[in-house]
């Protein structure tokens, strides 16, 4: 691949193994455009954060999982909604991003979408997760958003998605992602 391919890290807050948002993960790596990569980042071995624990020493798993992030140019959050907001293993995952000298993110480009059963597909954890990105100085984008509800029917037994609208919102998503990135460092 040539040198200014982009890497697009991508997580999720599920532990599932038939998560329907690192399915939608799986997805949006096929429909990346060209010159640019998704890699899907495992976040299911970061330790809750203990400030204590923090105080003595990093987790190996935290250091890899940064330093991942801070070699990709952008990110992709696929959140569940668990209760109307996004789940401790991802709130746990952007806490440990937050801390330190190294804020990996800080700065980025990313984009959010969600899956669910119900009908909203996860809407309302986006907009908390909106929140938390302020924070860690995320450039989020505002749209195409992507909320792919009733997703057990949008996805067959081997977590394939199935559903053509969808996938045609998830490569928008996608392109406009890379995008805003490309045109931000040409801008620089
Ligand atoms: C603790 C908990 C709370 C949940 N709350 C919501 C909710 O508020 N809204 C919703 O649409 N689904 C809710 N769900 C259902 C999840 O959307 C569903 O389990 C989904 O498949 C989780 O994402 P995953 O498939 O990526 O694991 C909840 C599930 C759990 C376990």
């Amino acid at each position: 691949m040539e040198k200014s391919a982009i890497t697009i890290a991508g997580i999720t807050g599920s532990l599932r193994k038939g998560s329907y948002n690192r399915a939608a993960l799986r997805a949006a790596a096929e429909c990346m455009p060209e010159g640019s990569v998704l890699k899907i980042l495992d976040v299911s071995e970061l330790p809750f954060l203990n400030e204590d624990e923090e105080a003595i020493a990093i987790p190996a798993s935290v250091v890899a999982f940064k330093s991942e992030l801070e070699q990709a140019d952008g990110l992709l959050i696929a959140t569940p909604e668990y209760n109307y907001s996004i789940p401790p293993v991802l709130k746990n995952a952007l806490d440990w991003v937050s801390r330190g000298e190294l804020l990996p993110l800080d700065g980025k480009h990313a984009a959010i979408m969600s899956a669910s059963p119900g009908l909203f597909g996860g809407a309302r954890a986006q907009y908390h997760l909106r929140q938390v990105c302020i924070v860690l100085n995320l450039c989020v984008l505002n749209r195409p958003e992507v909320m792919i509800g009733r997703a057990h029917e949008m996805f067959d037994e081997n977590g394939k998605l199935t559903d053509e609208r969808t996938r045609r919102h998830i490569e928008a998503q996608v392109k406009a992602l890379v995008q805003s990135i490309r045109s931000d460092s040409a801008a620089k």
